[in-house]
């Protein structure tokens, strides 16, 4: 069960017996072998399974001075040396001065040296919302919905919160009529987001709401910027909309805006829209590292985002650099990023160890919509153990560097590592 794994307390009863049993020194006889006849013993034989504690009756001293005549009292036999199986080969050991698998013997001892942690509380769970009143589940992504930002979403948070999940990051599947080029909606003020945002905060106060700062969802052309006639995208006038988004989210309650457009120099001007806006208080989590990644796939089914012409290329970075993500980190530490995000997650391990490597501020993991699918396929199709690959996959990237990961598994993950099953 994955709980023992990822979980710091647990009963070990067999372990810490286990351990007892290879920890017993040989013991003396009961009795001074001069003294014939026998005298009766002053100590019953002690069983391991022998129900609750023996008493003598004998004080401190007693029991002291007996030991010191050679009256010690007896305990279990120390155990056989378990058998090899018939045609073993019999071999001098190897004279190791180093034996790494002696801190892996037992639970008990791998809980002990187990160096990364996982809990609830380091996760985000990212929410799909929409206008109607029904959940729709999304075919890419099986078990995942849009929610009814008043209906179903509520119960879905009032689910996360019961297991830890106290992080919530909101997508909005914005109706088409409302897109535009210049992706208007997203800063408008009674738009969904907004709206959901408050209605959060009115029914679970001490909620944190991370929000997606991005024009997709509002561009009819399914960018995160705004495409000018010839296609490229267009970079300080988007800021300029960023800005008004980030603070309409701030308005309505936001705790951390999260811009994922990848424009540049989006960080410092949403920091300054923000201040000048009394939102001093609001965090900001960057995309510092965030790839053009074939891995999104699924999620722009949820959102119906997909790009109406090309792809992302020109803003999001290449999946083979390596270097060029720490100029990324550079830009959105002097321009004053609270968490640096990278995303996707798994294929990116290295990305995150760098960053962790190269600053010391917190560094969040995108565990994306195609990673979520590929383990929820390969589990619905039996090829892997669903629940052991999500949870490896999430202390994964923790062990990487990550502080704290956006995942569509939020509720599973903490739901198995309280224990409960699904
Ligand atoms: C859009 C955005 C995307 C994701 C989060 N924000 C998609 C994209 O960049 O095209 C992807 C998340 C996922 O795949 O789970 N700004």
């Amino acid at each position: 069960m994955a709980s023992t794994i990822f979980s710091t307390s647990s009963s070990l009863p067999t372990a810490v017996k286990g351990l007892d049993c290879n920890t017993y020194k040989p013991t003396l006889g009961n009795f001074p072998s001069s003294s014939s006849p026998a005298p009766k013993p002053l100590f019953p034989v002690v069983r391991a399974t022998s129900d609750g504690p023996v008493k003598t009756g004998l004080s401190d001293a007693e029991c002291e001075a007996a030991v010191a005549a050679g009256n010690v009292p007896e305990a279990p036999p120390v155990p056989p040396t378990p058998l090899a199986p018939a045609g073993t080969p019999v071999v001098p050991s190897l004279p190791l001065s180093r034996r790494p698998r002696r801190t892996r013997r037992s639970p008990a001892l791998r809980a002990a040296f187990q160096e990364t942690s996982i809990s609830p509380a380091n996760f985000v769970y990212p929410l799909f919302i929409h206008e109607g009143e029904e959940d729709t589940p999304i075919g890419a992504m099986p078990g995942c919905y849009r929610f009814g930002w008043r209906h179903g979403l509520l119960e879905e948070v009032a689910k996360a919160r019961d297991v830890g999940v106290n992080s919530i990051v909101l997508f909005p599947k914005v109706p088409d009529a409302l897109k535009t080029p210049t992706g208007d909606e997203a800063y408008n003020e009674y738009g969904l987001v907004p709206r959901t945002i408050r209605m959060l905060k009115d029914k679970f106060p001490g909620i944190v709401i991370y929000t997606d700062v991005a024009l997709d969802p509002y561009s009819s052309d399914g960018h995160d910027g705004i495409v000018r006639e010839d296609g490229v995208i267009m970079n300080d006038e988007t800021v300029h909309q960023l800005c008004k988004q980030a603070v309409a989210q701030a308005r309505a309650g936001a705790d951390v805006v999260s811009p994922s457009d990848m424009m540049d120099g989006r960080v410092g001007a949403i920091r300054d829209a923000l201040d000048g806006a009394g939102f001093q208080q609001v965090l900001i989590m960057s995309y510092t590292a965030k790839y053009a990644s074939s891995f999104y796939g699924p999620f722009r089914e949820a959102l119906d985002s997909n790009p109406r012409f090309g792809d992302k290329k020109t803003y999001q970075m290449n999946p083979a650099n390596y270097r060029e993500a720490l100029v990324e980190v550079h830009e959105d530490e002097s321009e004053g990023a609270d968490i640096l995000l990278v995303k996707p997650g798994l294929p990116y391990l290295d990305i995150i160890r760098q960053i962790r490597d190269n600053s010391p501020l917190p560094i969040a993991a995108y565990q994306v919509s195609g990673e979520y699918s590929m383990i929820k396929a390969g589990g619905i199709l039996k090829m892997i153990d669903e629940e052991k690959v999500m949870m490896e996959s999430l202390l994964c990237l923790r062990r990487a560097g990550a502080d704290i990961i956006l995942t569509y598994f939020a509720l599973q993950a903490a739901r198995c590592l309280c224990g409960e099953k699904r």
